[in-house]
């Protein structure tokens, strides 16, 4: 008799755990399908080229998922049409003081001009990209949510709220994402925008 119930209590657990598997593995299967999405887009840093672990969260905007799923961002094409909509980029930009850095009009400080007509006092790092990587919004996500190595004379810190070490209370994916869109619309330099392709 021990021994029965004991067989029966072993059948029943083991259909509690087949069924409970099969319950992860739908939620599983659920959350792979909506977020098909998730960590497609390997970003490495712009420091030394190791992946960048940055993935998708809560509370993520369908925007950043977008990003972070095609290496494309969305907002780009949106604020180049409009002027308006870019104000959401600036507020980034003013409200983290990258001006402190990099000039209220992208001119370059003590940092790069990030508009690339100036002569901010960084020379050839005024008209050019330091890093010719940040000609893709990929690469210019990688150089701000990562930090870089300093090629220009001075580094610039961590910015992502989701890796160690980052500045502050750090940046979303959303609020690089849009301080990229915001920075390419200020544009003035003679390389080509290929962002807008
Ligand atoms: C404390 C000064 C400082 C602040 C604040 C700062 N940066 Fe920078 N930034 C730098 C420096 C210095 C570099 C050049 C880094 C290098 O040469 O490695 C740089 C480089 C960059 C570049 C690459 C420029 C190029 O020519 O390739 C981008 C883009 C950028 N910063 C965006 C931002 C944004 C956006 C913010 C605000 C969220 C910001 N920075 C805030 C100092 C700063």
């Amino acid at each position: 008799m021990q021994y029965i119930k004991f067989i029966v209590l072993t059948l029943v657990l083991a259909a509690l755990t087949a069924c409970s598997k099969g319950g992860e593995g739908s939620v599983a299967g659920g959350e792979a399908k909506s977020a098909s999405t998730s960590g497609e887009c390997k970003l490495v840093s712009t420091k030394d080229d190791s992946p960048l672990a940055i993935k998708v969260s809560d509370k993520d905007t369908p925007q950043a998922k977008e990003f972070l799923a095609t290496c494309v961002n969305p907002y780009t094409k949106v604020y180049a049409a409009d002027a308006e909509a870019a104000k959401a980029g600036r507020k980034v930009f003013t409200f983290n003081n990258c001006m402190g850095c990099h000039g209220g009009k992208l001119e370059g400080i003590m940092a790069p001009s990030l508009s690339k007509n100036t002569q901010g006092g960084q020379g050839a790092f005024d008209q050019k990209w330091v890093y010719a990587k940040n000609a893709t919004d990929k690469g210019m996500f990688e150089t701000i949510a990562g930090g870089t190595p300093g090629t220009s004379g001075g580094t610039m810190f961590i910015w992502h709220v989701q890796l160690p070490d980052h500045t502050g209370d750090g940046l979303s994916t959303d609020d690089i994402l849009k301080v990229i869109a915001y920075i390419r619309t200020e544009y003035k330099g003679d390389g080509e925008k290929t962002w807008l392709k």
